[in-house]
């Protein structure tokens, strides 16, 4: 792995991972398992109600304790590997063959415990002391506007989606996603629903906006004309929702979509230099009724579309600067999402700043 993929990884361990929603573990035994830069955690309730986070590491010698994405464990959870199990509060019941062990204290041995953190029911975790403060402290300019699109009950879970590994690098994709300045020419469904307003707002703190009030009219395109017609027929509370779509873009990675209809996230992991998956999930309302329910397929198409044309834009961007001809790039005012994240990546990776790629092996020299 070279130094500014370690420094990366490093780095993404220290930042808030989105592990799901508390909705998805609303009894005992339930769990969810995320995973990134090789590390893994376990978000599980216990049989006392409280959910708890751990590493997905087995104190024996490593294996995953749970190797689904999600489910429910009876009582106990038990090692694939050897059998060594664990109660859901994650101290150790027993080790398979115990008499061949020294003694273990239960809690000495029990799943390593992991930072976690609940904000508006969404589960964070992260798998080292952060660089960032705490999810609530980072997003706390943004929580009375939040709390507009989650006042009015509880979300529903849509699985956690994974694409295929694309062969881009994640910044790529990043770079694409962090301006609307190609919202008018690149996306016509995105233009149509919310064109004339859109702004995007620089990274302050590791954090950023971007607000999209949807257009005046009904909308030219069929998607956009009867998303707007299904928005107009909610009815009370849901009818008080705002008429917008807000991206909260949380550093280095992950971007948060506030919609009437749902509340939508992804997320960009890197693999390797070359490769990247998106994971994402779709939460909808607790109350959905029909009209809701096609507001959201509208809402998902509407997306769906605009991620197909983001993806052929990453793929360009991408391949532009390995032109001989690619000399940098002109930002215009409306791309400081752009530059305020290169300014961050700059930061933690001072290699960045070099207009000369270092040799290979030479990155970490470069990077002091
Ligand atoms: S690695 Fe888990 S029981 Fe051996
Ligand atoms: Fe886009």
């Amino acid at each position: 792995m070279s130094y500014l993929n370690w420094k990366l990884k490093n780095f993404s361990g220290k930042s808030w991972l989105w592990a799901g929603h508390i909705s998805e573990l609303a009894e005992t035994g339930d769990y969810q398992c995320v995973e990134m830069a090789n590390e893994r955690a376990l978000i599980i309730r216990g049989e006392d109600c409280v959910v708890r986070a751990f590493h997905n590491v087995c104190r024996h010698r490593g294996s995953r304790v749970l190797d689904s994405a999600e489910g429910m464990c009876k009582s106990v959870i038990s090692c694939p590997f050897h059998g060594w199990s664990y109660n859901l509060d994650g101290s150790l019941r027993g080790a398979a063959k115990a008499s061949t062990f020294p003694a273990l204290d239960r809690e000495k041995w029990g799943l390593k415990p992991l930072e976690m953190e609940i904000w508006h029911g969404f589960v964070f975790v992260r798998f080292k002391p952060g660089l960032q403060p705490s999810v609530a402290n980072l997003l706390d300019r943004f929580d009375e506007e939040i709390s507009r699109y989650l006042h009015v009950d509880l979300l529903q879970t849509a699985p956690i989606e994974c694409t295929s590994p694309e062969n881009i690098n994640w910044k790529s994709i990043r770079d694409v996603d962090n301006e609307g300045y190609h919202v008018p020419r690149a996306h016509p469904s995105l233009n149509d629903l919310y064109g004339n307003k859109y702004y995007d707002e620089p990274f302050v703190n590791g954090v950023s906006r971007s607000y999209a009030p949807f257009n005046e009219g009904s909308g030219r395109l069929w998607s956009v004309r009867h998303y707007k017609k299904m928005i107009d027929k909610f009815t009370s509370p849901y009818n008080e929702l705002p008429r917008a779509w807000l991206y909260i873009g949380i550093f280095p990675n992950f971007v948060l979509g506030f919609y009437p209809d749902s509340v939508i996230f992804y997320q960009e992991i890197p693999f390797s230099v070359k490769e990247t998956v998106i994971r994402g999930a779709t939460y909808k309302r607790a109350e959905e009724n029909r009209t809701m329910r096609l507001a959201r397929y509208l809402s998902e198409r509407i997306d769906a579309t605009a991620m197909a044309e983001d993806r052929q834009l990453s793929i360009m961007w991408y391949e532009a600067m390995k032109s001989c001809a690619y000399e940098g790039v002109m930002l215009s005012d409306l791309e400081y999402g752009v530059r305020t994240h290169h300014d961050a990546l700059r930061e933690i990776l001072p290699v960045m700043s070099q207009e000369i790629e270092p040799p290979r092996g030479m990155v970490a020299e470069s990077n002091n």
